[in-house]
């Protein structure tokens, strides 16, 4: 049985106090969610005030970036190392934010998801298409590339430990999600692919579905039977939202 799983990405918002005032609300509302996991991933500077407050909780933290290198003259990097030591359990990678304006190529987010492995964290790997790509008909080369990327280099046994994220770009901040149709196709091919390689280790991953996710349209896409919770960006910003959407999972 897969655990359903819902992520908050918070990417770069917020200040101290709406960090404070949303933790606390997660952590209060989050009691009778059990048949959950719940993960905020807010920015690096977050994440101690997040330990503090998430301590004596049920719900996990992470980062949403780690850098590939272990430690040395890298500025403005942070090592998974040292989110280890802020007991962070996941961190994302391959997030199209980080491939498409910061240019992180496959090789780069392999590396990253390898020292993540190596200090113990689990990697969110994000994948995903852009709408050119999708309009192409390319959906499934992009996403199995992406994949690709870490079946080559670390073999399939590098997934035992990790969580997928398929985030179509043009759903990512558009308001506009996936239908749960489209969503599944995507997730179950991905499931597929990966059994190729180890029916046991497709059937465990965690696929996550990330884009637009909103309380109104949570629960259809959870519906689906290979998607198996989500990764949040702007609606995880607020407790209310978040803790909505974590509840329409369905508790069977
Ligand atoms: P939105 O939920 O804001 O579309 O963001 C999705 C995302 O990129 C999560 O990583």
């Amino acid at each position: 049985m897969r655990r359903a799983t819902i992520a908050g990405n918070w990417k770069m918002h917020g200040t101290k106090r709406q960090a404070h005032d949303l933790l606390q609300g997660i952590k209060d509302n989050s009691q009778t969610l059990d048949h959950v996991e719940l993960i905020v991933l807010p920015p690096f500077i977050f994440i101690e005030q997040t330990a503090q407050a998430l301590n004596d909780s049920h719900v996990a933290w992470g980062a949403q970036n780690v850098s590939n290198q272990e430690q040395g003259a890298f500025t403005g990097e942070v090592s998974a190392s040292m989110l280890a030591e802020f007991a962070c359990r996941y961190a994302l990678v391959g997030h199209s934010e980080r491939r498409t304006i910061y240019n992180e190529s496959d090789a780069v987010v392999r590396e990253k998801f390898s020292r993540l492995q190596a200090s113990n964290i689990c990697p969110i790997l994000c994948m995903g298409e852009s709408l050119e790509q999708r309009r192409q008909n390319q959906t499934q080369a992009v996403v199995q590339r992406q994949i690709d990327a870490i079946l080559d280099t670390q073999g399939v046994s590098a997934l035992q430990d990790a969580i997928l994220a398929y985030e179509p770009i043009w759903a990512i901040g558009t308001g506009e999600s996936a239908s749960p149709e489209q969503a599944q196709e995507v997730h179950s091919f991905i499931r597929h692919y990966l059994a190729e390689h180890n029916a046991k280790i497709a059937q465990n991953i965690r696929i996550l579905y990330g884009g637009s996710v909103k309380p109104t349209n949570a629960r259809d896409l959870f519906a689906m039977p290979d998607i198996d919770g989500g990764l949040i960006g702007g609606a995880s910003l607020e407790s209310d939202s978040f803790i909505a959407i974590a509840n329409a999972v369905s508790p069977d």
